[in-house]
């Protein structure tokens, strides 16, 4: 495995888990808390945000508070849902949110979302890449897939870029808040090639923290 030890022993079968952090000490990515529930919402307000994720709209203080303190919270006590808030790792800024659904029988699916004032720089490819190698390093997964609704050609960038192969169109097999969409589909294997960014990803592996 490519990072320390951690509680976890062998493959991930589900089940609690602790929160961890991951860094390439550019983005540090660290569960959201209380603390962040007013940035969360502030970021959530953006239109991009709202029409390509399934976050509530409009979107309220609470919506923000109910996420951190029950889907944040209850998807890492259960282990049903990984999710970090990307940060600055200089200065701690919150500019986003990553996170893996996990599906079970070592499969997941990635989301995420950038604070307008964060995207064109590669923040994401960066915090994609740091889940990434969690997923088939210390989760020991063996297949992350990702869905956008068609048309997110933003989302869909990152994760070519990522290495995920695209793998099709399901007409109407996205629901946002009630509502179907055309979705594209795609998905990473561990056993894919995952492009390397020169000078850009740790030779050694990402340093993590216990949470
Ligand atoms: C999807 C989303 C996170 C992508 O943000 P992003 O800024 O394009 O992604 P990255 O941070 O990886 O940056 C990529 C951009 O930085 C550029 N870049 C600069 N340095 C880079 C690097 N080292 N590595 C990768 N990209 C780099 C890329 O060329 C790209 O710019 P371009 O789109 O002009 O070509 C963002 O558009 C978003 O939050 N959208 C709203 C929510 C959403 O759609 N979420 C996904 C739902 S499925």
């Amino acid at each position: 495995m490519r990072f320390p030890a951690t509680g976890v022993t062998g493959a991930w079968q589900g089940g609690p888990m602790r929160t961890f952090e991951l860094t390439d000490g550019v983005v540090l990515l660290r569960a959201p808390g209380a603390a962040d529930v007013d940035r969360i919402a502030a970021l959530c307000q953006d239109p991009a945000i709202q029409e390509w994720t399934t976050v509530p709209s409009p979107y309220a203080r609470a919506d923000a508070e109910s996420y951190v303190t029950g889907m944040v919270a209850d998807g890492w006590a259960n282990g049903t849902q990984l999710n970090w808030a990307v940060r600055d790792a200089a200065g701690g800024t919150l500019v986003g949110m990553v996170g893996l659904g996990m599906e079970g029988a070592g499969s997941a699916e990635l989301g995420y979302w950038l604070a307008p004032e964060a995207r064109g720089r590669g923040v994401m490819a960066r915090a994609v890449d740091l889940v990434l190698d969690a997923a088939f390093g210390r989760l020991e997964l063996a297949r992350v897939f990702w869905r956008a609704f068609v048309g997110n050609g933003p989302s869909r960038a990152v994760a070519e870029r990522a290495g995920f192969r695209v793998e099709g169109e399901l007409r109407l097999g996205g629901v946002q808040r009630g509502v179907r969409r055309d979705e594209w589909v795609g998905s990473l294997l561990a056993t894919d090639d995952r492009p390397r960014r020169v000078g850009e990803r740790p030779a050694a592996g990402a340093a993590a923290r216990e949470g």
